[in-house]
């Protein structure tokens, strides 16, 4: 089974690591072993459940029209404010659309 390692928000935390279902969407495995990650439509349109892909981005799913569109969006709205620097360079997915192929380290972008 892949494992997706989450970020510690800060010092005082512990990373989290989850075994999840292969080719599932990250969202619905850590959501269904107890850690809701921060969302909104769940359909891919308004980019609240971003995260960062630390390590494994070639483990996931390829992006899709809808998830690449909102990304972008993402990006110019973040470029638009004094935040460009936490996407410039960035792999960022959204975990409600990305589906796990492998093991994967990510961080929930703000
Ligand atoms: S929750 Fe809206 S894009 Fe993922």
């Amino acid at each position: 089974m892949p494992t997706v390692l989450v970020q510690a928000k800060s010092p005082n935390e512990n990373e989290q690591k989850f075994e999840v279902e292969q080719g599932q969407i990250i969202f619905d495995e850590l959501e269904r072993q107890g850690l809701v990650l921060p969302h909104g439509c769940l359909a891919g349109s308004c980019g609240s459940c971003r995260i960062e892909i630390l390590e494994g981005a070639e483990k996931l799913s390829p992006l899709g029209a809808v998830e690449a569109d909102t990304i972008d969006s993402i990006k110019k709205t973040y470029c638009e404010t004094d935040r460009a620097e936490l996407v410039i360079n960035k792999n960022i997915r959204l975990s409600c659309r990305a589906k796990v192929l492998g093991d994967i380290k990510i961080s929930v972008l703000k």
